[in-house]
């Protein structure tokens, strides 16, 4: 099962770029996060200026869970990380974690104790934002040239993870 799941996400990660959430609204909706977060290109380019309370979200899409580097992670999220070592952020995973952070890590950790040290939760428009992410995700977008949107619907994403919740 375990297999299923890990290539369900991997398949995800490559499609999901494709989906055509609207990033214009996302992108207005991610005024709530940059208090603690900054998107900030590899040469140093911001393309939001933000915070530095969470991480650095640009490229976020396709990044391995708790993988930027530098960063001092919480325990849960490190430990969500390393039980599901090939675990990338997509953008059904985001939608997940933005709307409950501890929630998230409970279903990737099955640990009802791990706790987040992300204090927001956003309860509309959770695609929009990780359509916004995955559009300021080069290397997310560079993986998946020719996907079809209607490859990858969201319902697929989250019956394929159901089983991990368990
Ligand atoms: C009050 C500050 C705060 C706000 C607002 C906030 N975050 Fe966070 N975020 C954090 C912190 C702190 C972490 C690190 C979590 C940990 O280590 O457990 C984090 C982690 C994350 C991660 C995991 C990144 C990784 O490298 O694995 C994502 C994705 C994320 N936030 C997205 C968002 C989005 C999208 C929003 C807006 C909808 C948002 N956050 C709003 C503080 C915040």
């Amino acid at each position: 099962m375990k297999q299923i799941i890990i290539s369900a996400v991997a398949t995800l990660a490559l499609v999901s770029p494709a989906l055509a959430q609207d990033v214009a609204t996302g992108e207005k909706e991610f005024r709530k996060c940059k208090a603690c977060h900054m998107i900030q290109d590899a040469s140093g380019t911001d393309i939001v200026k933000g915070g530095g309370v969470g991480p650095n979200l640009w490229n976020v899409v396709g990044r391995k869970v708790a993988g930027q580097e530098g960063y001092a992670y919480g325990d849960g999220i490190k430990e969500a990380a390393e039980m599901n070592p090939d675990l990338v952020w997509t953008e059904e995973e985001l939608a997940h974690y933005i709307t409950n952070p501890n929630d998230w890590l409970e279903a990737k950790t099955n640990d009802p104790a791990a706790k987040t040290k992300m204090t927001f939760k956003l309860n509309k428009g959770q695609a929009d934002v990780a359509a916004y992410l995955a559009s300021v995700s080069p290397d997310a977008g560079a993986a998946a040239p020719a996907a079809d949107a209607a490859a990858a619907p969201a319902a697929e994403g989250e019956s394929a993870e159901a089983p991990a919740t368990n």
